[in-house]
């Protein structure tokens, strides 16, 4: 039969190819964003005892209430954002899945949404399976910033949403209180949608706050705001998450999710609320759990001739190696990874035009021995 491809120039992702390479290469992998270290001992002990106590079968469509209260008492907590539990509260099979609702809740045949380059990775593909457009601005290539002209001059009346992610993959830049005022300005004037990639919402630095596009009034009632709870659990592998999104909408996005996977992991949920309800300090400390990684690793990079990119939040650092070699940054990760025994991820894939800046991106979601063993190695790699 001959097939006819939905996703011609797809290939492998990235981090599929980096990771497999890592593993062929006995590297130190810290291209795939994931730890290497466990999920806490209770909430593992709590996924036992919901899954051997019975909480196995399908939950509700939207999510067990349990988890959705707990949403709610966070976004209340941290950002003073109200939100009604059964109404704009939906529970995915993580944030990817959130983000294909939300775009194919919002996309048909010609419809355009905006994405900023670098951009993750899923965006695009969900926007064409829905028959749509990306239209791709890039970040300043100083300090990977959203020039708020060029999106309003890219608004055509085709223009569905606008995808924004802060903390930023793989900058590891933020959005500032003006940016969502900026944006706010724009999606109300031009009426379009907002779709808020908030995985990273608990890896913020220096003392800065997140900003969730929930608190803004002005874009509240046109957002779907997605969080993961993989990152924030330091499971990646349970894929649960979230969206956020006033009733009108929810309404729409519930229609799409209960078909694309109807509902999500049952004894996880379960594990999850409870363990949000009585470890509430997990979150909290989770700036400075990542800022006392990122700190030493980037020290120990810049040691090593790594020009380093400052990373505001998540769990990822920028570095270009001008000093280091002229390769490109897909054979550059290439030759640290058959050579030097580290994998990182090329920062050039993440855009539709890449720039002339070489950029590699490392996670340091990794025991600090893990940190310090990947950099003696490129250490006496470039020695
Ligand atoms: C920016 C961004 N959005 C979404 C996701 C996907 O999250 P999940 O694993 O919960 O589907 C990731 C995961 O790496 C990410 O970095």
């Amino acid at each position: 039969m001959k097939t006819v491809s939905k996703l011609p120039d797809v290939g492998t992702t990235i981090f599929s190819v980096m990771s497999n390479m890592a593993s062929e290469y006995d590297a130190i992998n810290l291209s795939q964003g994931y730890p290497d270290f466990d999920v806490p001992a209770v909430l593992a002990e709590r996924l036992n005892h919901y899954t051997l106590s019975g909480y196995n079968q399908y939950p509700p469509m939207h999510g067990v209430a349990y988890l959705r209260e707990q949403i709610v008492q966070k976004v209340e907590n941290l950002y003073a954002v109200s939100a009604d539990v059964n109404s704009e509260i939906t529970i995915t099979s993580g944030a990817t899945e959130a983000l294909f609702v939300a775009i194919h809740t919002l996309v048909g045949n010609g419809d355009e949404i905006i994405v900023f380059d670098p951009a993750f990775d899923s965006y695009d593909p969900a926007i064409k399976l829905a028959g749509g457009r990306a239209i791709h601005i890039p970040l300043s290539s100083s300090s990977f910033s959203i020039d708020w002209e060029r999106v309003s001059e890219a608004i055509t009346p085709r223009t569905r949403a606008i995808i924004i992610n802060s903390p930023h993959n793989p900058t590891g830049s933020v959005i500032s209180s003006t940016d969502l005022d900026e944006l706010a300005k724009l999606a109300c004037a031009k009426d379009v949608a907002v779709i808020s990639d908030e995985v990273y919402e608990h890896m913020v630095f220096d003392g800065q706050q997140h900003h969730t596009i929930a608190s803004h009034p002005g874009l509240r009632d046109r957002s779907f705001v997605i969080s993961s709870f993989g990152k924030t659990y330091h499971a990646t592998g349970w894929k649960v998450g979230y969206c956020i999104a006033a009733p009108a909408l929810t309404v729409e996005f519930r229609k799409v999710h209960q078909f694309v996977t109807f509902t999500t992991h049952t004894p996880t949920q379960w594990a999850i609320a409870d363990y949000m309800d009585h470890h509430p300090e997990h979150h909290e400390g989770l700036p400075a759990f990542y800022q006392a990684k990122r700190d030493p690793f980037a020290k120990m990079l810049a040691k090593i001739g790594f020009e380093l990119v400052p990373s505001k939040g998540t769990y990822f650092q920028l570095a270009t190696y001008d000093a280091l070699s002229d390769l490109s940054d897909l054979a550059f990760v290439a030759q640290l990874t058959q050579k030097a025994r580290v994998a990182a991820i090329p920062v050039s894939v993440f855009y539709e035009v890449p720039p002339e800046m070489r950029l590699i991106r490392f996670c340091f979601a990794k025991e600090y021995e893990t940190l310090l063993e990947a950099a003696r190695r490129l250490e006496s790699h470039f020695s």
